[in-house]
C-alpha cells in the first residue's frame, strides 16, 4: 500500500505545485488529477519494475557514453572527408552517411537480417534490444477496432503480446489508433520495406516498459482521444482517460530508441519522454509542422528526471517547427549531429539545471520577424524558462564544434567540458556545417526495398 500512497502523493503533489504556464496538457494540475483513476494496482506494479529497470539503465558516468559515440562520428566523418567525391545514391552507390546507419543499410541483405538492426543504436539507447532474439510478428491488418480483444494481425495485437517481438508489415497501410497504442516490453516496430503511417487517430504510448524500437514508420495529424478500456498486455486491460496527442510518449520506460521517423502535426508533442525515463536514442529523424516538438521531462518538481538520459543524433528539425527541440528538466541530453533548419521561438530550452551537450549540430536562425512595427529576432538557440540568470548561470549548457548560420547564437552557461574521462582525440567531433547536412542526409522515413541497399 505504501506504494499506491506514493503515486497518489506524488501526482497530488504536482497537481498543487506545477505551475500551469504552459500549454503542454503534462504540465497542466488538470492532467494529473484526471489521470489518477488509472493507476490502478496493475499499473502500481508496473511503474515499480520499470523504476527498477530504468536505474539498471542509468549510465553513472554519462560523459563516457556520449565520448564513445563522438569518437566513432568523428572516424567516419575522417573517413568520408577522404572520398569527399562521393556524390549520393544516384549511381546505385549506397550512402549510409553516419554511424548508425552504416552499421545496416548497405546490406542489400538486409530484409533477412532485419534483427541486424539492434545492433546499431549507439547513444544513451545503446544497450536497446527491442524484440531482438524473439519471433517475427507480420501485421497483415491496419484495422484498430477491438481494443480491449485485439484482433490477431493487427499492430494493436502485436505490441499487446508478452515477451519479444519483432513487428514487420505485410503491405504499406494507414493505420489509424482508435485509442493510443499502448505497447509491451521488448518490442521492435520495423516498418521498412513498406510505408507504414500512424495517423489520424491517437499516438504510441511507451509507459513503464523497457526495450522499445520504433523504426521506419511515420506518424502525424495525432489527437486527443478520449480513452476508455484498453488492451496494454496479454495479461491486463484498464481504463484510461483522455490521451495526451503525443505522437510517441515515453512514460517511465527505458532502453529507447527511435529511428528514421517522420513526424509531424501532432496535437501535443511529437515526442515526449517523462517519470524518470532513461536510456532514449532519437536518431535520423525528420520533424516538421509543429509547435512543442520534444518535453523532456513534465514537472519541475519531479526530480527523479535526473536519472534522463537522451541523444539525440542525426535528426533533421525542419520546415515550421516552433520551439522545444528539445525542452528539458533534470536529465542530461546530449544533441549531436543534428540539424537545425527552422525554429520560430527557440531550438533548446529547459528549466531546473537540466545539462545540455550541444555538439557538431547546424543552427539556422530564422529571419527576423516584424510584429506591431518592430523587429523581433529570435535567433537564440537557447532558451532558460522562469529562471534568473544567477540560477541558471551554473546549468551546464555548452555548444562544442556547433555551426551558426543566418545568426543563430548559442549563449552557454555552467562550467566546459575540459574534464571529460577520455582523451582529446575522442573529443574530435563531428565537423560543423556541410557535414551535418551530409550526416543527416537521409533522415526520416526511408524508401527500402527488400533486395536493394537501403
Ligand atoms: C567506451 O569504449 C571503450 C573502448 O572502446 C569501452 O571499453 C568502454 O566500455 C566504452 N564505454 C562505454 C560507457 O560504453
Ligand atoms: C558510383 O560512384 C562512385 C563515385 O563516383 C564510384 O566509386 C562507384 O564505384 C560507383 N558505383 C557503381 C556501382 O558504379
Ligand atoms: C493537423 O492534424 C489535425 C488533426 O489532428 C488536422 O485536422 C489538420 O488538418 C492537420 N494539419 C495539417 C496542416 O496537416
Amino acid at each position: 500500500m505504501a506504494r499506491s500512497l506514493d503515486i497518489i502523493l506524488f501526482l497530488l503533489c504536482l497537481a498543487v505545485l506545477t505551475p500551469t504556464l504552459n500549454a503542454n496538457p503534462l504540465e497542466k494540475n488538470e492532467y494529473w488529477e484526471e489521470h489518477v483513476p488509472e493507476f490502478d494496482s496493475y499499473w502500481q506494479e508496473r511503474a515499480k519494475v520499470a523504476k527498477e529497470a530504468n536505474q539498471a539503465a542509468y549510465f553513472v558516468d554519462p560523459y563516457a557514453v556520449s565520448g564513445n559515440f563522438t569518437a566513432t562520428v568523428s572516424e567516419i566523418i575522417a573517413a568520408k572527408s577522404a572520398r569527399r567525391s562521393l556524390r549520393g545514391n544516384n549511381n546505385g552507390t549506397c550512402m549510409a552517411t553516419n554511424p548508425i546507419d552504416r552499421c545496416w543499410r548497405c546490406d542489400p541483405n538486409w530484409a533477412n537480417n532485419r534483427q541486424k538492426l539492434a545492433d546499431c543504436v549507439q547513444g544513451f539507447g545503446r544497450n536497446t534490444r527491442g524484440g531482438k532474439g524473439g519471433p517475427f510478428y507480420v501485421v497483415t491488418d491496419p484495422s484498430d477496432n477491438e481494443l480491449l480483444d485485439p484482433k490477431p494481425g493487427t499492430l494493436r495485437h502485436a505490441v499487446t503480446r508478452n515477451g519479444p517481438l519483432w513487428i514487420t508489415f505485410a503491405r504499406s497501410m494507414v493505420i489509424t489508433l482508435q485509442q493510443e497504442l499502448i505497447m509491451s516490453s521488448d518490442k521492435t516496430i520495423d516498418g521498412r520495406g513498406v510505408e507504414v503511417y500512424i495517423a489520424n487517430g491517437a499516438g504510441i504510448t511507451v509507459q513503464f516498459v523497457k526495450n522499445i524500437i520504433i523504426h521506419g514508420i511515420k506518424i502525424y495529424n495525432i489527437k486527443v482521444k478520449e480513452g476508455g478500456m484498453i488492451r496494454d498486455s496479454e495479461s491486463h486491460y484498464g481504463f484510461r482517460t483522455k490521451s495526451d496527442g503525443d505522437g510517441i510518449s515515453i512514460f517511465g520506460a527505458s532502453n529507447v530508441w527511435i529511428d528514421h521517423v517522420s513526424m509531424r502535426n501532432c496535437t501535443d508533442g511529437l515526442i515526449d519522454a517523462i517519470m524518470g525515463s532513461t536510456a532514449i536514442t532519437i536518431s535520423n529523424g525528420h520533424f516538421t509542422d509543429h509547435n512543442e516538438v520534444m518535453l523532456f521531462g513534465a514537472s519541475d518538481d519531479y526530480s527523479d528526471d535526473k536519472i534522463m538520459q537522451i541523444t539525440l543524433a542525426f535528426n533533421h528539425f525542419g520546415k515550421r517547427l516552433v520551439q522545444r527541440m528539445p525542452r528539458a528538466r533534470f536529465g542530461f541530453v546530449h544533441v549531436v549531429n543534428n540539424d537545425y533548419t527552422h525554429w520560430e521561438m527557440y531550438a533548446m530550452g529547459g528549466s531546473q539545471n537540466p545539462t545540455i551537450i550541444s555538439e557538431g549540430n547546424r543552427f539556422i536562425g530564422p529571419d527576423n520577424v516584424m510584429v506591431g512595427g518592430n523587429q523581433l529576432n529570435l535567433k537564440e538557440v537557447t532558451k532558460r524558462e522562469y529562471t534568473d540568470e544567477s540560477v541558471w548561470k551554473n546549468w551546464q549548457w555548452r555548444s562544442i564544434n556547433d555551426e551558426f548560420l543566418n545568426g543563430a547564437y548559442f549563449i552557454q552557461s555552467g562550467p566546459e567540458l575540459k574534464n571529460r574521462p577520455f582523451s582529446k582525440k575522442d573529443m574530435i567531433t563531428a565537423k560543423p556545417g556541410s557535414y551535418v547536412g551530409r550526416l543527416t542526409r537521409y533522415s526520416g522515413n526511408l524508401q527500402c526495398r527488400v533486395g536493394k541497399p537501403c
